[in-house]
């Protein structure tokens, strides 16, 4: 399959250009269904040979294995890939233990994503939650370092609010802030968003497909393994559910009359939200990731997408987007 002619976008002000959809890699290697290593690496391949080229991972997703399986599916395309990874936690073994930032911490943990990934460079290196035991520009000034070594190209934020944001970006600047921007999650529009346009910082929306809910082949909770990270995500549990399936209907009927997926017009919606939006929506399969990519030249009227912000306006989404017990360290 050749290239499909995927639009390109610059990440943030002062980043990489990369295609106008990245792929991510944590379900390769945990939270959804079984792993299959051979067919996440042959996506990985595919992904490279229809033009696009940002793949997004962590130290945490394993831990540690998603980073080496990338590093095995682009070794010796290496220079062809955009690669993105993030530090946080502390790990004993594959024990994840407490948040950690401190700079001797993020050092440690970037020689280890970088033995993974077999690379001498991370192209955008995030830290993947705020850790207040350490000050933001602490971490800034470290990335910093890294960057000024040739080891890091550019920094990233995830789940951060909008002051840490700004006081990072004061110190050394972001690039772009990755966070769960959805039709069903659409929290950033407030004030994040707002601030990271006003700063030049490109937005990198995660989880875009709403885990899976918005292609409309979602099932309830209570149907997902323990190991699945469905069974715990409160929007997808009991009343929750049948709430959040009116969304997935009108998404299903703007598809049905474009004779396209729900999966293409969740996508399509996010692109059209912005040119400063790099949504990396996530498969380990060949023939999800094309059909996603397709989304990147869906055209949608001012009147389907009406239908969809509509549909999914304040106060439509049922239930938290993560579980009470993690949501603190969101948005710090
Ligand atoms: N910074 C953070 O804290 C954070 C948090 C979560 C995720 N992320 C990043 O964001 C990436 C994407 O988010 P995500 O994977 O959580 O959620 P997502 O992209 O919203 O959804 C992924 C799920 O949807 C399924 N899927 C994908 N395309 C589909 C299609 N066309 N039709 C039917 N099902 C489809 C996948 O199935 P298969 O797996 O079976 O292909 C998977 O179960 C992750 O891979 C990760 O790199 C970052």
């Amino acid at each position: 399959m050749g290239s499909l002619d995927i639009p390109r976008r610059r990440l943030g002000r002062t980043g990489p250009e990369v295609s106008a959809l990245g792929l991510g890699c944590m379900g390769m290697s945990q939270t959804y269904g079984t792993p299959d290593d051979a067919e996440s690496v042959a996506t990985v391949h595919r992904a490279l040979e229809s033009g696009c080229d940002f793949f997004d991972t962590a130290e945490s997703y394993g831990p540690f294995t998603n980073e080496e399986l990338l590093g095995r599916a682009l070794a010796g395309r290496r220079d062809e890939a955009v690669i993105a990874t993030k530090f946080g936690w502390e790990y004993d073994g594959a024990e994840r233990g407490p948040l950690n930032s401190r700079p001797e911490h993020i050092r440690r943990a970037v020689e280890g994503s970088l033995r993974r990934l077999g690379t001498d460079r991370i192209d955008i290196l995030y830290q993947h939650r705020v850790d207040l035991e350490v000050p933001i520009e602490d971490v800034a000034g470290t990335v910093g370092e890294l960057v000024a070594e040739g080891k890091v190209l550019h920094f990233g934020l995830s789940e951060a609010g909008a002051e840490t944001i700004r006081r990072a970006h004061a110190t050394f600047p972001v690039t772009v802030l990755q966070t769960e921007y959805s039709l069903w999650e659409r929290h950033v529009e407030d004030e994040i968003l707002p601030t990271l346009r006003e700063l030049g910082i490109g937005l990198v929306p995660y989880s875009p497909l709403g885990r899976g809910f918005l292609t409309g082949t979602a099932t309830r909770a209570e149907d997902y393994p323990e190991t699945d990270y469905r069974r715990h995500d409160p929007r997808f549990q009991g009343e929750h559910f049948r709430r959040n399936t009116a969304i997935v209907d009108v998404v299903r009927a703007v598809a049905e009359e474009k004779h396209l997926t729900p999966a293409q017009i969740a996508l399509a919606w996010i692109l059209h939200k912005g040119d400063d939006h790099v949504p990396i929506p996530g498969t380990k399969r060949r023939t999800t990731l094309a059909e996603n990519l397709h989304s990147a030249t869906v055209a949608l009227t001012e009147d389907e997408l009406r239908r969809l912000d509509q549909a999914t306006r304040p106060g439509s989404v049922a239930g938290t987007r993560y579980p009470e017990s993690v949501m603190h360290m969101n948005g710090r």
